[in-house]
């Protein structure tokens, strides 16, 4: 095939992957498809708030410009991951109890992080993961010490730290219409309604083979109808391992089916998918005895998954 970002380019979106810098020093086949095939670049951990900031007013830029640099290096954008999150973050921030401190901190971090970026980023994840599945708040540190306000706040900050970046509100279980979508759902319309800045949405989808939302279209384009645009940024679909012909036959249908819901809204703007090959992801270590999830097997030999995303994408 052609490079895919070409494809997803003829269609005004892009193609995506999760990155992670040391993997393309140690590992040429990894690198090669990195700078080929895709258009957009998150950074899987190095722009997360315990390794740009692990001690307070400590900055550690090394591994998010190292991201930076190789976007920019291959004509990529760079997606930023991510602002606020209860996770990955260190204890220093993860125990202040006092809302005006608490509120500082969060401020000055994504001042610090936003704007040392300023105008490198085309999106941010700007709060991620603020809900249960019931769609209540998560009790983070930020929700507890702070309350509902601090979304926000989050959000007005980033908005006056990189004015050109777009804010996106980002979490998981999000992909059908269910109780959490339908509260990130209320909280865009709130945002719209009131002119706080949002600018899209995104939805993490980390699938189960056999388990693409009947409604994810659907979801995805309620969140359009908003205003909103969305973006799937985090797309694996695991399965048991070692992996049976018949679910990687599955996952293949499972991967189209969300390209062509993507494709078919005006206002999904791009996959990201999380990771490259399976040897990295993240899945065997979070759920025992699954992985499998990449279009790329540990070896780098393709899955069927990956013919049917380049096919939605029309890659000659
Ligand atoms: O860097 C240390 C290394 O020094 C140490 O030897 C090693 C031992 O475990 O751990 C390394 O840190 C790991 C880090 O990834 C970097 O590889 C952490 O243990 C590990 O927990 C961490 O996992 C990441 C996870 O987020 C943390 O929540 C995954 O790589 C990353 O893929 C995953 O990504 C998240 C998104 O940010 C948000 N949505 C869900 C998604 C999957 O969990």
């Amino acid at each position: 095939y052609e490079p895919l970002r070409d494809a997803a380019e003829r269609s005004g979106r892009y193609f995506g992957f999760a990155y992670a810098p040391h993997l393309a020093q140690q590992d040429a086949n990894y690198r090669a498809i990195a700078e080929r095939e895709f258009s957009m670049v998150t950074a899987e951990n190095t722009m997360k708030w315990e390794s740009v900031q692990p001690s307070e007013g400590q900055f550690n830029w090394s591994g998010a410009d190292a991201v930076v640099d190789f976007a920019q290096a291959n004509n990529q954008e760079v997606y930023g991951h991510t602002l606020v999150w209860h996770s990955q973050l260190p204890g220093w921030a993860s125990n202040i109890s006092d809302p005006t401190r608490l509120s500082t901190v969060m401020k000055d971090h994504i001042n610090a992080v936003a704007g040392r970026y300023k105008g490198d980023i085309a999106y941010w994840d700007v709060v991620n993961e603020a809900f249960e599945d019931n769609g209540t708040r998560r009790q983070s540190v930020f929700q507890r010490v702070l309350g509902d306000g601090y979304i926000e706040e989050a959000f007005r900050e980033a908005r006056s730290a990189d004015p050109n970046a777009k804010l996106c509100i980002n979490d998981y279980s999000t992909d059908a219409i269910n109780s959490k979508s339908t509260a990130i759902y209320n909280l865009v319309r709130d945002f719209k309604a009131r002119g706080v800045p949002i600018d899209c949405v995104g939805l993490q989808s980390h699938l189960i083979v056999g388990q693409v939302p009947s409604t994810y279209q659907q979801n995805i384009q309620r969140f359009v109808d908003l205003g909103v645009e969305v973006r799937i940024t985090e797309l694996d679909i695991r399965m048991n391992t070692p992996a049976s012909q018949q679910n990687i036959a599955q996952q293949a249908q499972d991967y189209k089916k969300v390209f062509e819901a993507c494709w078919a809204v005006d206002g999904c703007n791009g996959v990201t998918i999380w990771g490259i090959s399976d040897q990295y992801s993240w899945i065997p270590d979070v759920f025992s005895g699954e992985g499998a999830a990449l279009p790329w097997n540990s070896d780098y030999s393709v899955k069927p998954a990956l013919a049917e995303l380049a096919q939605v994408m029309g890659a000659t």
